[in-house]
C-alpha cells in the first residue's frame, strides 16, 4: 500500500543530493518526508540546508576513525533514527561506512548513490578513475549500503557519456546531474514497498 514514506538524510557534504530529495518532495512528486538529517560534519552545506528547510538536523561527534564512526556513535544514530520514526535510511554525500548497529537496524533499508556504474570505480572521486581508465560511459548507481566500500547490492543506475574534451570538473557536474534525477526515482520505488 502507498503511504508517505519516512526518511532520514546523513549527508558530509553539500547536500544538493538531500535538496534534489526535497524539491521533489515541495513539488508533490515524491510523496515523503524527511524526518531528521544528521552529519558527521559540523556546519555542512546539507545541516545549514536542513535547517533552511525546517528540518531537525543534528552534528554527531564521529569519534576518533577517520573512514568510519565510533561504535557507540553508530548507537546514538540508530536511537535518533528510530525516535524520528525513519523507514529509508538516506546516505547523501555521506564519507563513512556503516558498521554494525546501523546495518542490522535497518536490514535492506539504507541507501547510497554513487558515482560511478558500479561494481567499477568504488570509493573516492569515481568520476577521475573513470577518465584515467579511458571510459567512454559512466554514470551513477544507487545500491543498498552493506559494510564495504560501496559494495552493496546495485538497485538502478542511469548511465552518463564521458565527452572527448572533458575534465574531471565537468564529467562530474553531468553525473551529478544523473544523480539528483535517479536517487528521487529510486526512493519513490519505495513508497510501494
Ligand atoms: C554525491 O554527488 C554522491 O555522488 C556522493 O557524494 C556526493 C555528495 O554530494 N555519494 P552532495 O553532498 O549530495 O552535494
Amino acid at each position: 500500500m502507498k503511504h508517505r514514506l519516512r526518511l532520514g538524510v546523513l549527508g558530509s557534504g553539500k547536500g544538493s543530493n538531500f535538496r534534489a530529495v526535497m524539491e521533489q518532495i515541495i513539488d508533490g512528486r515524491l510523496d515523503a518526508e524527511v524526518r531528521i538529517v544528521i552529519s558527521d560534519v559540523d556546519n555542512s552545506g546539507i545541516l545549514n540546508l536542513a535547517r533552511d528547510y525546517q528540518i531537525p538536523s543534528l552534528y554527531v561527534r564521529p569519534g576518533r576513525f577517520r573512514t568510519k564512526l565510533e561504535p557507540e556513535v553508530e548507537e546514538d544514530i540508530v536511537r535518533l533514527l528510530l525516535e524520528a520514526d525513519v523507514e529509508l535510511v538516506v546516505l547523501a554525500g555521506f564519507m563513512r561506512v556503516l558498521k554494525q548497529p546501523l546495518l542490522s537496524a535497518f536490514p535492506r533499508r539504507i541507501i547510497n548513490i554513487h558515482p560511478s556504474l558500479l561494481p567499477k570505480f568504488p570509493g573516492v572521486e569515481s568520476w577521475k578513475q573513470a577518465l584515467a581508465a579511458g571510459e567512454k560511459i559512466t554514470g551513477c548507481s544507487v545500491h543498498y549500503v552493506d559494510a564495504g566500500i560501496d559494495s552493496g547490492e546495485i538497485i538502478a543506475q542511469q548511465k552518463v557519456p564521458v565527452l572527448p574534451d572533458d575534465t574531471p570538473e565537468s564529467l562530474h557536474a553531468r553525473i551529478q546531474i544523473a544523480e539528483r534525477a535517479l536517487y528521487p526515482e529510486v526512493i519513490a520505488t519505495f513508497c510501494e514497498a
